[in-house]
């Protein structure tokens, strides 16, 4: 994410549209042996979770493509519900334009394809490249185009094609490595879209994020965890026009909350993806939707009833240091990320979601042994969130028993999965998890204002400097929280702010990101002397954001990768492609941009698994040392 951008001395002031609808990313592609029926219990299953429509994505060239969509569409018109195209350009090369614009011909007019104020929607998975083939396909069919176009940014997107893009989506929902999940990007698109004129957002949201493909040259994990109850509150604070759920069935990634389904799982067939066992079989994850009609409906303004109370829990089935990683890496230097081990990014504890119409207690194990909930919501009503962690059940067996205590029909989960405290089932941790849930009382309580009658009450930051999290946790909860400083991660009704002092604020190091949070805070009675004075200072730019992760800056050969990749590692982990299975990153900071590729062709390493770095280093031009081949 280079788009990061920083704003804390005055609010941004977007003009937020009316949320509009939530959707879920469909992999058509996993789809080859589904009849009318299996298109019609899907849909059955997103309408109950008050889904509006699934976004289809298909790479090009699908032998299945047109009998899909025909079974899709069909399926849609007996089921009431709807769907719409999102063409995916990296998955199988780019689409011809002239078959974009045949499918949408095709079925726009069709009453389950989705349209906003009259206008199909369609989207994209990537093609920024391809953006002026959409100036004519939008012309043609008058669809409101809101794509994908992650990897050129929120600027990048909006300027490709001349501006085409009526919206766009970003796919990034994962926070980066351990640290809680920001929401700096996702200012940057709603920044960028109202400097635009008005343009939509559409936000993603996420439960999860782990591959092992290494055929497919993916193999990584983003932290999860808390990030399905974590991103609600996001949104709640952002407000997009759109929501999408990565993804309905998108098992390679495990982000997955549609039903299990073994006729899909042909990427885990031999010569596919080539993962080391399938990672998705007796690991559901159903309960992720229990709790998205009253989430739905709260984004949307209505203010809904709980319905009914129940329990959401989701844990992994080892520790995170049992076996071996199976290669994985928590973030992936083929995004320029820092790579973490995964047991650093995905924490050993057992997450428990709950939507409650009043108090109540938590227990691990036996009714007595109580938790406090990290998270409970304003006046009592809506999603309550724990994490325990999972040595409390190891020393118990392994046997998750999670005990929810109303005064009233108590809710108990106790999935037959155990937790193992040694050893894993095959023998590799699976970073995938397993999520249960279980049903309480019906309950016709509401949270106590409309989502439109809520402001932030709760926030932190995830910066590089520890002071703007000790501001922002005051300041946001008075709904002071600058979206470049902070990130709200509760709303609820406005609490009283304390007496003003008269008091001026400045940061003492001088740097203006701090400027307008110790104005507030003084203002208001919070004096942190050594991040805040009374005195002006003299206006001190940081060199580079406070609110960008730190990359690799250089590295050598891990010592037990033979041949020594000490060159490699050397050269390539001072540009952030720094592979923790083959080197180690001796230095971090800021990121230092790496020399064009200006080669084509493939190199790999002479010896053990070289993790790219040939690519990486041969590809730039001026290194190719000896222990790289072609490829
Ligand atoms: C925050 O700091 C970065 C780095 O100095 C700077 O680029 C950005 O403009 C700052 N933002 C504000 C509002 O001061
Ligand atoms: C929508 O498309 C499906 C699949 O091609 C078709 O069966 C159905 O009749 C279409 N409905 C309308 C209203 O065009
Ligand atoms: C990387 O570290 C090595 C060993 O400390 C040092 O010699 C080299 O100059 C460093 N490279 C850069 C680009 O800082
Ligand atoms: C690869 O390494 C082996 C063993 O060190 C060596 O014999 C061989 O010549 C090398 N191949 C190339 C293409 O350099």
């Amino acid at each position: 994410m280079k788009f990061l951008f920083a704003l804390a001395t005055a609010m941004l002031a977007p003009c937020y549209v009316q949320a509009q609808a939530a959707f879920a990313h469909f992999m058509v592609g996993n789809t080859w042996g589904f009849t009318l029926q299996d298109w019609e219990n899907n849909m059955n299953q997103a309408k109950a979770a008050k889904i509006d429509a699934f976004a289809l994505n298909l790479a090009a060239n699908w032998q299945r493509q047109d009998q899909a969509f025909n079974l899709a569409f069909k399926a849609a018109e007996n089921t009431g519900f709807k769907a719409f195209f999102s063409f995916d350009y990296a998955g199988n090369g780019p689409w011809a334009a002239s078959e974009v614009l045949r499918l949408v011909q095709q079925y726009k007019n069709n009453g389950s394809y989705y349209k906003s104020n009259n206008k199909p929607l369609v989207s994209t998975f990537e093609g920024p490249d391809h953006a002026n083939d959409w100036i004519s396909i939008k012309q043609t069919t008058n669809c409101l185009f809101i794509p994908d176009w992650s990897s050129w940014g929120p600027q990048g997107a909006l300027a490709a094609g001349n501006g085409v893009a009526d919206g766009l989506f970003n796919w990034n929902s994962w926070a980066y490595g351990p640290n809680p999940l920001a929401t700096y990007g996702d200012y940057a698109y709603v920044d960028a879209l109202a400097t635009a004129g008005n343009k939509l957002y559409m936000m993603a949201i996420s439960p999860w994020f782990f591959t092992n493909l290494p055929n497919w040259g993916k193999n990584w994990a983003w932290k999860g965890d808390e990030v399905w109850h974590d991103r609600w509150n996001h949104i709640f604070h952002i407000k997009p026009a759109f929501i999408q759920i990565i993804s309905w069935n998108d098992w390679g990634e495990s982000h997955y909350i549609a039903p299990l389904d073994n006729t899909q799982w042909g990427l885990f067939e031999p010569g596919n993806g080539n993962a080391p066992f399938n990672y998705v079989d007796a690991m559901p994850h159903d309960g992720w939707r229990t709790h998205l009609p009253f989430l739905i409906d709260t984004y949307k303004n209505l203010n809904p009833t709980v319905g009914q109370e129940s329990v959401v829990v989701w844990y992994r089935k080892s520790l995170g240091r049992n076996c071996g990683t199976g290669g994985t890496t928590g973030n992936t230097a083929s995004q320029m990320q820092l790579e973490y081990h995964p047991a650093d990014v995905l924490s050993d504890n057992i997450f428990v979601m709950a939507l409650l119409g009043r108090n109540a207690q938590l227990a691990i194990n036996t009714v007595g042994n109580t938790k406090a909930w990290d998270y409970i919501p304003d006046g009592n009503v809506g999603i309550y969130f724990a994490k325990i962690p999972m040595s409390q059940v190891i020393s118990n067996g392994g046997q998750v028993h999670v005990i929810v205590t109303p005064p009233t029909n108590p809710i108990t989960v106790q999935p037959t999965q155990l937790i193992s405290g040694t050893g894993c089932p095959n023998s590799v941790t699976n970073w995938n998890p397993i999520v249960a849930v279980a049903a309480g009382a019906a309950s016709t309580a509401r949270a106590p204002a409309t989502l439109a009658n809520q402001v932030c009450i709760k926030g932190i930051a995830v910066a590089n400097e520890p002071g703007f999290n000790t501001l922002c946790q005051f300041t946001c909860q008075y709904d002071y929280c600058p979206p470049g400083a902070c990130v709200c991660t509760q709303t609820g009704r406005a609490k009283t702010r304390p007496p003003e002092t008269g008091q001026p604020g400045y940061p003492v190091n001088g740097d203006p990101n701090y400027s307008g949070l110790c104005q507030f805070a003084h203002r208001f009675g919070f004096f942190p002397t050594s991040l805040c004075t009374t005195t002006p200072t003299t206006p001190t730019p940081a060199p580079f954001s406070p609110f960008t992760p730190p990359v690799c800056r250089n590295g050598t050969s891990l010592p037990s990768t033979s041949p020594s990749y000490d060159g490699l590692c050397s050269y390539a982990c001072n540009f952030a492609y720094c592979p923790i299975n083959v080197c180690q990153c001796t230095e971090t900071g800021p990121q230092h941009p790496a020399p064009p590729q200006t080669v084509g062709g493939s190199w790999k390493g002479n010896g053990s698994n070289d993790a790219g770095l040939c690519n990486f280093a041969c590809r730039r031009g001026s290194y190719c040392p000896a222990p790289c081949i072609p490829a």
